[in-house]
């Protein structure tokens, strides 16, 4: 088990709140996923399901299924840009080029600087504000091109 004591001692709090220790699963992969590098590695699914009395690729399953969870490395910054109906009619196609050209990365990539990180999403239930992406768990709506400059360019 190579997760830290830290995270090891707020499981603990967390699975308190639930029937089932396995219920804490979800809440557990974001806080792995925020205190370990931005990613959840096999290693930590490994972890994880020791510590829920889980087997693996039952927590790769999880964590596999939800697109806010990183497999992989990634950027400092993630940008996942929504790309069904309601974005699409509105200019996704348009973001996803513009992000692309500004950031230097492909989609279901990393830039070579490592900054940033972009990637399709499925719709996120924001199609009357469409389009969208959602920046480092913040969504920005409306989108059109000087938006996106002005959001990616302010970043640090
Ligand atoms: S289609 Fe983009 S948020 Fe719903």
């Amino acid at each position: 088990m190579a997760l830290p004591q830290s995270l090891l001692a707020e499981f603990e709090e967390l699975v308190k709140k639930y029937p089932e220790k396995r219920a804490g699963l979800i809440p557990a992969l974001h806080r792995c996923q925020e205190e370990l590098d931005g990613w959840i590695s096999p290693e930590t699914m490994e972890d994880l399901a020791e510590y829920f009395d889980l087997e693996p690729v039952e927590v790769f399953g999880v964590a596999s299924f939800y697109p806010m969870f990183k497999l992989r490395p990634v950027g400092a910054h993630v940008i996942g840009i929504c790309h069904n109906i309601s974005c699409d009619l509105r200019g996704a196609e348009e973001i996803i080029d513009q992000v692309c050209e500004i950031t230097g990365a492909q989609v279901g990539a990393t830039s070579d600087d490592g900054r940033f990180t972009v990637q399709r999403l499925e719709c996120q239930g924001a199609c009357a504000n469409a389009p969208m992406f959602d920046l480092d768990g913040v969504y920005h709506e409306d989108l059109d091109r000087d938006k996106v400059t002005s959001i990616i360019g302010g970043l640090s």
